[in-house]
C-alpha cells in the first residue's frame, strides 16, 4: 500500500517536471560556494588519514542511498549485495590524525547557504547531488556544536512538525534520528514552501568538528530517505525556477551553483548532454570510457557524477586496469584502493562518453607525494566497491572540477561544457 502511494506521488512528481514550465521571471539564482579544505596537505603531500575517512563516508553514504531506496522500492535490478557498514576505527585513526594532520578541518565540501523559516534562518549547507534530502540540525540537539545553525520550528511562523521521524547516517558510521519538518527554504532566491527536511537531534563527534550544518541533496526522490520530494524538485514544481536544470562550476575560485537554467558567463559552446541511463535515483550516465594519454584504457561503464563526493571511485578491478595504463604506477594502499604514479610524468587522464574526451587537469588528478621527496604522487582515481556493482563509476569532485556541469530533470540528463 505505501509502496503504491509513493508510485503516485513519485508519478505525479515526474509528471509536474515534464510539464513544459511557465515561468515569468528571467534569470535563475546563483549561489556562490566557496571551497573550504582538501585533501592534500599544506606541505604538498597525500593526506593519507583524511582521504581514508574520506573513502568512508562515501562507502556510508551510498549504503544508505541503497537502503533508502530499498525502503522505497525494493532492491534495484541487478543488486549484488549491500557492503558493509564502515565505521571508522575511532582510536588508531585519531592516533595518526593526530600524528599528520595540522589543521583540524575535516571538510572537503562545496559549502553554501540556505535560508529556512520565516523569519528566515540560515543554514550553511553542502549541495550534493549524490543524495536526495534535507537535514540539519534541530534546537533540540544539545551536544551539536555550538557554532551550528539549528532550526526551531517553534521561532518560524511557516514551520510545521510531522509525525514522523528521520535517520540519517554519519560519515564515521554512527546514526543520528529526528522529527520531520516542513518549512520554507530558500536557496539563492528560489523558493521551496513546505518543503520536508529532517532536523537531527544528535550528531557524531567526528561531524560536530565540520563547519557544514547539514546536507542539501539535489538527486532524484527515489533516493529519499522522507519519501518526499527534494528541494529543487519542490521548487520546480511550484514554479520558482523557470528551467528545471541545476548547474555547478566548482574551481578553488568563483565556485558557484546556479538553480534554473545554466549561467552562459561560465562557460562556452554547447553542452554535451548524455541520457540519464538507470532510474536508480542517482545523476548516472553510461557508455562512459576512461582514457589515460589519448587512449582508452577502460570503457563501457556507468558513471555517477556527484558533488558530495571530493575524489573518484571505480570498482577495485576496473581501477587496476586504468593504472594497468599508467607507467610506473603502483598500488599503494590496497585496503583503500589508491594508488601512485611517478610525479614528475603525470598521465593525461580523460573521460569519454562518445562525445568530446573530456580532461582532467594534473593537480585535479593529484593528491600530492606520499611524503615530501618520495616521487611517488596519489591519484585521485581510487578502487573501492561501493555497492554499486563492478560496472559503475563515481566521479566527484576531480572530476567536476573540470567541467560545467549541467543536471536537467527534464532532459533527464547530464551535460558538460567547457568552462571559460
Ligand atoms: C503518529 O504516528 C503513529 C505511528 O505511525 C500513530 O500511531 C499515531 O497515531 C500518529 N499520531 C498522530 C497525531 O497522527
Ligand atoms: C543506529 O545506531 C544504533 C547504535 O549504534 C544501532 O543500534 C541501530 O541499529 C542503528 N540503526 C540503524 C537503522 O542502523
Ligand atoms: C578570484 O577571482 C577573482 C575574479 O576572477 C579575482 O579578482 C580574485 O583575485 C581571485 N582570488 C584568488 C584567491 O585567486
Ligand atoms: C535521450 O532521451 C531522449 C528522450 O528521452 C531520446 O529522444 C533520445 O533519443 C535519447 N538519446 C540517446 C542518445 O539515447
Ligand atoms: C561483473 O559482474 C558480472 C555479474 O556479477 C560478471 O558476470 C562479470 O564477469 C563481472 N565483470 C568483471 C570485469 O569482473
Amino acid at each position: 500500500m505505501l509502496y503504491l502511494i509513493f508510485l503516485v506521488i513519485f508519478a505525479n512528481l515526474h509528471h509536474a517536471l515534464s510539464a513544459r514550465l511557465q515561468f515569468p521571471g528571467d534569470a535563475g539564482a546563483r549561489i556562490q560556494l566557496p571551497k573550504r579544505s582538501s585533501l592534500t596537505t599544506e606541505d604538498g603531500t597525500f593526506d593519507h588519514v583524511k582521504a581514508v575517512k574520506h573513502t568512508i563516508k562515501i562507502v556510508n553514504k551510498y549504503r544508505h542511498n541503497l537502503l533508502n531506496f530499498q525502503q522505497n522500492f525494493g532492491f534495484p535490478p541487478g543488486f549484488v549485495s549491500l557492503p558493509p557498514l564502515v565505521v571508522l576505527p575511532g582510536e588508531q585513526l585519531e592516533k595518526r590524525q593526530k600524528e599528520s594532520l595540522t589543521d583540524e578541518e575535516d571538510d572537503v565540501e562545496w559549502a553554501g547557504n540556505i535560508k529556512i523559516g520565516t523569519p528566515p534562518k540560515t543554514f550553511l549547507i553542502d549541495f550534493d547531488t549524490g543524495s536526495a534530502d534535507l537535514w540539519i540540525p534541530s534546537s533540540a540537539c544539545s551536544q551539536c556544536a555550538s557554532s551550528k545553525g539549528k532550526y526551531d520550528a517553534s521561532a518560524s511562523s511557516t514551520g510545521a512538525k510531522k509525525n514522523e521521524s528521520f535517520e540519517i547516517r554519519y560519515a564515521d558510521g554512527s546514526n543520528a534520528t529526528g522529527p520531520v519538518y516542513t518549512d520554507t527554504v530558500t536557496v539563492g532566491g528560489v523558493k521551496a514552501t513546505g518543503q520536508y527536511f529532517g532536523a537531527v537531534t544528535s550528531e557524531s563527534s567526528n561531524f560536530a568538528q565540520d563547519p557544514i550544518d547539514g546536507v542539501l541533496g539535489l538527486a532524484f526522490p527515489s533516493i529519499s530517505r522522507l519519501r518526499q520530494s527534494p528541494f529543487f524538485v519542490t521548487a520546480s514544481a511550484q514554479r520558482s525556477v523557470k528551467d528545471d536544470v541545476f548547474a555547478f562550476k566548482l574551481a578553488s575560485n568563483g565556485s558557484e551553483l546556479y538553480l534554473g537554467g545554466t549561467d552562459t558567463s561560465l562557460y562556452e559552446g554547447a553542452i554535451e548532454y548524455h541520457n540519464v541511463s538507470s532510474t536508480v535515483g542517482y545523476w548516472i550516465i553510461g557508455g562512459a570510457s576512461a582514457e589515460v594519454d589519448g587512449k582508452s584504457a577502460v570503457s563501457g561503464f556507468q558513471t555517477i557524477i556527484d558533488s558530495g563526493t571530493s575524489i573518484m571511485y571505480g570498482p577495485p578491478a576496473a581501477v587496476q586496469a586504468f593504472y594497468k595504463a599508467i607507467p610506473n604506477s603502483k598500488l599503494f594502499d590496497k585496503a583503500n584502493g589508491f594508488y601512485t604514479f611517478p610525479c614528475r610524468t603525470p598521465p593525461q587522464v580523460a573521460f569519454n562518453w562518445g562525445g568530446k574526451s573530456w580532461a582532467i587537469n594534473e593537480a585535479n588528478f593529484n593528491f600530492g607525494e606520499t611524503e615530501k621527496g618520495s616521487g611517488e604522487c596519489v591519484g585521485t582515481l581510487a578502487g573501492q566497491d561501493l555497492g554499486l556493482g563492478n560496472n559503475t563509476w563515481l566521479l566527484g569532485d576531480s572530476f567536476m572540477k573540470n567541467v560545467y556541469s549541467v543536471f536537467s530533470f527534464s532532459k533527464n540528463a547530464v551535460g558538460f561544457a567547457t568552462l571559460k
